[in-house]
């Protein structure tokens, strides 16, 4: 199935897995050095995943207590777990065993915002930081169960964080630092927090980010907050409330170095991470402590094909959950050294990702394909120097990559000499899903090839819901069956986590995404079917933008729309009707851009806002957003039927609108 008939090299071009990955002279061996090999296990995985998940969990993970059940539930009632009776701590599994082996192995390079800032931090290390933390966290009264926020910059203290609050079973909700402080509100608010972990200010791209002052913003409107503990970053002066705000720093002085993990069961929850749907709300998509730790630890072993000597750079934020999965939970289950990065790709110059790289000895990378474009359009020359020869893998995560991204990727970055993994997931798969494994799947630009272990990808049809079999087909992508690293809830609305994932196709977990099977069977992700749009790899839903821009004052309907961009993937376009007696105005139409940085955060700042006097609407009142976005997208010409439009007059007034904006 491997070998490509000649007349569909020109169409699809299909790279073999590079030979000096199959070389012990240059590579370790892959775990997985064949196609066939790959399809054995696969299947395995699929048809027998008792069997299957059961060694794999106890190959990798440390379990205090044996669990006897390894999985029950399903997709039908949504009550989905693993590793039933299971007990193990998340934060023993990433540190103190690797600590008590190993004490001075690096488990945490930072790379701080400046070059040559960089933090070493040794697993004997971290085992005391995290258990300080957690001592501290205790004397704050927080307990199993309990909810805390975490509004940190990209600093190893984040990490302490989220494996302190794992360390006695409190529930870490970790808040990217660029959102502001209504959305930080919202989602303290909603997982009712207790604690806060902070810093004075963060630092990105030479620039001071006012953290704390958000954070105290927010909380004028959060009252279940009761302590903030605040890391010291940069020593600014920050605003203080007494009897609240503690520092970092003070309170670990006094806290004991060693904590004793607490048993949790395989199914507690782990953490939550707020992510936008379809709706306005942002929800808080849940996940347990035994599957989803398997689901990092194995994704990194095979999907990066990580050994014992590498050090694994995943360059996102731990804001989002390629962090929490690639930076922290996945590499520290496997005892590896992982790279946290504070800065920007560009600063101080667009070579800074191959400083890095270089510095580090680096063996696996993993960015977004925005990252990528981005340097591919700043010039080849930023790389001229570099010794990138350490790399073995390098990965691209986030949104569909375009093969031309895809292809310089692999010979500016990989020097063709690297396996380049398109790797395909979700904040609610936990997990990468669809992916090449490196030493055994041959790849596609642009397709994210073939399913990990567990995973039953299916194609439906949209309309009817029915699987699509065979090659050759496009559809709306699912997965037939349960797999450990599948969120199980979202927090406090089972209903919204059953009527988002699992009822839209009765049977199966239902991605959001469309998705094509071409002739070889390679799966080819083809964005959100729904109205959730991927700018730069951020998550953003239409209805939370349109709530944003409906609260100011001068807005009475708001229809926001993903447009193309070469740059971001997808760019945010927003058009609004005025209230009565409101002029349009350059000046107007900056304010709104405003308002949207303020409510979500910047990087949900849309590219154009276009007030005009009508959106289009069936005659029942209903936006039809289809046709904004053809217009957007240059389209125009196929709009199709607009005769169920009120008045179909308004598509000539939205072409002429948008073409003067241009
Ligand atoms: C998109 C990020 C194409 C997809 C890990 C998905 C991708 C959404 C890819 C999830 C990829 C992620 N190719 N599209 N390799 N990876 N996506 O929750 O639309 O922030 O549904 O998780 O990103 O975004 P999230």
């Amino acid at each position: 199935m491997m070998t490509v008939e000649a007349e569909n090299v020109a169409v699809d071009p299909i790279y073999q897995v590079p030979k000096r990955l199959l070389d012990k002279a240059s590579a370790p061996t892959p775990y997985v050095d064949s196609f066939e090999k790959y399809q054995e296990l696969w299947k395995q995985s699929v048809e027998d995943p008792d069997t299957f998940f059961s060694n794999l969990s106890k190959e990798l993970l440390s379990w205090s207590k044996p669990f006897t059940t390894v999985r029950s539930g399903g997709f039908e009632q949504g009550d989905v777990a693993w590793f039933l009776e299971g007990e193990l701590n998340a934060s023993y599994n990433c540190v103190d065993r690797h600590a008590l082996a190993n004490p001075n192995k690096i488990a945490i390079i930072h790379e701080g915002d400046e070059p040559n800032s960089v933090r070493n931090i040794t697993y004997g290390e971290l085992l005391q930081e995290v258990s300080r933390l957690a001592n501290v966290l205790k004397s704050l009264g927080v307990r199993k169960g309990d909810n805390i926020a975490i509004y940190m910059p990209m600093i190893p203290e984040a990490v302490v964080a989220l494996l302190a609050c794992a360390r006695i079973g409190a529930v870490h909700s970790v808040v990217f630092a660029g959102f502001s402080s209504d959305s930080l509100r919202d989602r303290i608010v909603d997982a009712s927090a207790k604690v806060v972990l902070t810093a004075d200010e963060g630092k990105r791209g030479g620039k001071a980010i006012a953290t704390k002052r958000i954070v105290d913003q927010a909380l004028l409107t959060a009252p279940s907050v009761e302590s903030v503990l605040v890391f010291r970053r940069t020593g600014a002066d920050v605003p203080w409330t007494n009897g609240r705000d503690l520092w970092w720093h003070d309170e670990m002085a006094k806290a004991r170095p060693y904590c004793a993990p607490e048993p949790m069961n395989a199914e507690d929850p782990l953490f939550l991470l707020y992510t936008s749907g379809s709706t306005g709300t942002p929800k808080g998509v849940m996940h347990t402590t035994g599957g989803y730790l398997l689901g990092a630890g194995a994704t990194v072993k095979y999907i990066f094909d990580y050994h014992p000597d590498d050090i694994f750079a995943c360059m996102a934020d731990i804001g989002w959950i390629t962090g929490h999965t690639y930076i922290v939970y996945g590499p520290l289950t496997l005892g590896a050294t992982t790279l946290l990065f504070e800065s920007t790709p560009t600063y101080p110059t667009p070579s800074r990702f191959w400083e890095v790289v270089q510095q580090h000895k680096v063996t696996q990378f993993y960015t977004a394909p925005t990252a990528i474009r981005a340097l591919r359009r700043l010039g080849d020359k930023w790389l001229d120097g570099y010794d990138l020869s350490t790399l073995r893998v390098i990965g691209s995560v986030g949104e569909p990559i375009n093969p031309e991204a895809w292809e310089w990727y692999n010979e500016m970055v990989g020097k063709k000499n690297c396996a380049v993994v398109d790797t395909y997931w979700q904040t609610e798969t936990g997990s990468i899903i669809v992916t090449p494994l490196p030493g055994a799947i041959a790849t596609k630009p642009g397709s994210a090839t073939f399913p990990f272990f567990g995973i039953k990808p299916v194609i439906l049809d949209p309309t009817s819901g029915k699987e699509l079999e065979g090659n050759d087909v496009t559809g709306v992508l699912a997965v037939a069956q349960p797999w450990p690293s599948m969120a199980r809830t979202v927090y406090n609305n089972h209903h919204r986590y059953l009527d988002t994932y699992l009822r839209p196709y009765k049977g199966y977990y239902f991605t959001g995404d469309g998705a094509s099977r071409d002739k070889d069977g390679y799966i080819w992700i083809r964005g959100r079917v729904d109205d959730v749009i991927n700018v730069s790899g951020h998550r953003l839903s239409t209805a939370e933008i349109e709530s944003a821009l409906i609260l100011h004052h001068s807005v009475a309907e708001a229809a926001v729309i993903g447009g193309h961009d070469d740059l971001t993937g997808q760019c945010i376009h927003a058009f609004t009707t005025l209230k009565p007696n409101i002029e349009d105005s350059e000046g107007l139409e900056k304010e709104l851009a405003l308002q949207v940085r303020k409510v979500i955060g910047p990087f949900a700042t849309p590219k154009a806002i276009y007030c005009v006097n009508d959106l289009p609407k069936t005659r029942s009142g209903k936006i039809m957003r289809r046709i904004l976005r053809k217009i957007v997208n240059n389209e125009a010409d196929q709009l199709g039927d607009t005769s169920t439009l009120a008045d179909p007059s308004v598509v000539d007034m939205l072409i002429e609108k948008v073409k003067s904006s241009q």
